[in-house]
């Protein structure tokens, strides 16, 4: 098949090229390099061992997007495009609607104009809001936290309406819960602009002496050590799940919507400690007031994507640790200016 990844310049997609190039795939790189860097694309050559086809693309440019689907030939596309933080979200919510509502419309137009009916979609656990209760399943209620949280879920109803309308037309929604780690290689990683959003990619940052200690938002949550519990998913698990979506868009031809997580809950606490023992750095820290917007407790049934695409994660703690630290070891600053 010939794929395209949308946004595969980032941090996921980047990983999820390395698995589909490895399955033999036909894969494509757009990207307008809003969020991440040209220098990936030599890392991917060097672990792929073959030059890394690539395009220069902005979603919200409807008729680039079009011309450019109408000069290329696709059977899927693989849809990672997005700005992704929560805080900026809420200070820019027009450019995030803009940016991922109107850049997945335009994507939308030009598949349907090409005749390309097949989209993996990254969609998020942010979906969930805050749930009543975990771990979390696909049929849970929907709730919108934040603008960045609304693009996610206005994007699985618009995609979920052209599946309507076109019975041809085939999606897999994956919900991440919360991507961490690093090909093993430690050429490509997370390397966030400016002071990271997340957890890891901080702590990784603190163990590297960028950053002088980590602040853990709320020490006094319902959870067994007081700090916040998530589901943390190693990247290369997560990738993987984008080559089975694809194989089942392809043979089962249904539309998909599927947790993707661990199943377990780790707390903040827990995994700075991982860290600790997989880096041997000390991971300073201090407990500070609560994050607007947080929630105690999010973890996934991951049982849907393990019937329906024979997928689990296979990665634990340790590895997501070990491996998210070889990448920031290997590569303190990041990704070298291309
Ligand atoms: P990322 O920012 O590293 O990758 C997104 C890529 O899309 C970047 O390379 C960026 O330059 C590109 N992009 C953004 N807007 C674009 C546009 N208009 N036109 C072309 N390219 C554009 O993010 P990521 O962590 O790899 O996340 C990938 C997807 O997964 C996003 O849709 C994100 O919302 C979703 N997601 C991420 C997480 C997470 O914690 N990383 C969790 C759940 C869901
Ligand atoms: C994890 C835990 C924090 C940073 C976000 C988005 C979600 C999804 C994944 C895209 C929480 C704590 C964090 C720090 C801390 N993204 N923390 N100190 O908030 O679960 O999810 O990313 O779809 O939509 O909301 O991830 O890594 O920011 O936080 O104590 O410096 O770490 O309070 O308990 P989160 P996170």
């Amino acid at each position: 098949m010939r794929i395209l990844l949308c946004g595969g310049a980032g941090y996921i997609g980047a990983h999820a090229y390395v698995v589909l190039a490895e399955r033999g795939q036909d894969v494509v790189i757009a990207d307008n390099f809003s969020n991440s860097s040209p220098g990936v694309l030599a890392r991917l050559q060097r672990i792929t061992g073959e030059p890394v086809p690539f395009h220069p693309l902005d979603l919200r440019d409807r008729g680039a997007v079009v011309d450019f689907f109408a000069r290329q030939p696709f059977d899927a596309v693989v849809h990672f495009a997005a700005l992704k933080s929560v805080g900026e979200s809420c200070e820019r919510p027009l450019d995030y609607f803009h940016n991922n509502i109107t850049g997945t419309l335009n994507l939308l137009y030009g598949m349907q104009a090409a005749g390309v009916k097949r989209l993996v979609f990254s969609s998020s656990a942010t979906v969930y809001g805050d749930p009543a209760s975990v771990p979390v399943r696909e049929d849970a209620s929907l709730q919108v936290t934040n603008p960045y949280g609304r693009t996610k879920l206005v994007m699985e109803e618009l995609i979920g309406d052209l599946c309507g309308s076109d019975a041809g037309f085939h999606a897999a929604n994956l919900r991440y819960f919360n991507p961490v780690g690093a090909h093993a290689s430690g050429l490509i990683g997370e390397d966030p602009a400016g002071i990271p959003n997340n957890l890891m990619p901080y702590i990784c940052q603190v163990a590297v002496g960028r950053r002088e200690r980590l602040s853990i938002y709320g020490g006094d949550y319902p959870t067994p050590d007081g700090t916040g519990v998530r589901d943390y998913i190693h990247v290369m698990d997560l990738a993987r799940a984008h080559a089975d979506a694809l194989d089942y868009l392809v043979h089962e031809r249904h539309n998909l919507t599927v947790n993707l997580g661990t199943g377990q809950g780790v707390s903040v606490l827990q995994l700075v400690n991982a860290f600790a023992d997989a880096s041997a750095r000390d991971i300073p820290y201090q407990i500070v007031e609560r994050r607007p917007g947080d929630v105690a407790a999010v973890y996934a049934d991951p049982s849907l994507a393990n019937r329906l695409l024979g997928w689990q994660a296979e990665l634990g703690v340790e590895a997501m640790c070990r491996d998210a630290w070889r990448w920031q070891a290997q590569n303190p600053q990041g990704y070298p200016a291309a």
